[in-house]
């Protein structure tokens, strides 16, 4: 089922998200269902808070990121498909490098975000299992986008004030329901 992307404003976004029952038949139709959302709307990844549920799930599909990298990144950005289910940072070194990002509850706002370039993480798969890996570079930017929507955080938050004054109008726009996307959209959800 495609589920319509939740806009920036409304309150499910900012909310800390509750851990899920990993082997549940819930989270694996949450999942699936995820998964069908963000290829409609054609996003690198999306988080559960963003189809308007308080849950620590996130999915992503790297690989149109693949064509543009080198040949070692391209190769883990092709694989870098899945379900991250009750994830943890465990640690997060490197230098921080900045990259523009988008966001599907934020449609037409991009910019670059600083974030560090080498991760460490924990989660579950629809087994249960734990399963530890070490993240860098776009994979490791891509989870710490998503990570950041389950704990209530967008990407505007770490943007300069300056920079966040200057989108400020096209934010209260979106917030207000006036945006125009290929995907359907829900606005002010609690
Ligand atoms: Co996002």
């Amino acid at each position: 089922m495609i589920y319509p992307i939740v806009a920036y404003g409304s309150p499910v976004l900012k909310r800390l998200a509750k851990e899920v029952d990993p082997s549940s038949a819930e989270t694996k139709i949450l999942i699936d269902d995820m998964f069908e959302t963000m290829y409609a709307s054609k996003g690198v990844g999306l988080a559960a808070p963003q189809i308007g549920l308080s849950s620590r799930v996130f999915v992503v599909d790297a690989s149109p990121f693949a064509e543009d990298v080198e040949e070692k990144e391209s190769i883990i950005l092709k694989k870098f498909k899945r379900a991250f289910i009750n994830p943890v940072i465990i640690e997060q070194t490197g230098e921080l490098w900045a990259y523009e990002e988008g966001c599907l509850s934020i449609p037409g706002v991009h910019e670059k975000i600083p974030r560090l370039r080498e991760i460490k993480i924990r989660s579950q798969n629809t087994k249960g299992d734990w399963i530890d890996e070490q993240l860098s570079g776009l994979s490791a930017r891509i989870f710490q986008h998503e990570f950041d929507h389950i704990e209530g955080i967008l990407f505007p938050d770490r943007m300069t004030p300056l920079k966040r004054r200057m989108i400020q109008g096209r934010l209260k726009n979106l917030s207000a329901g006036k945006v125009d996307t290929i995907y359907k959209m829900k606005f002010n959800v609690k």
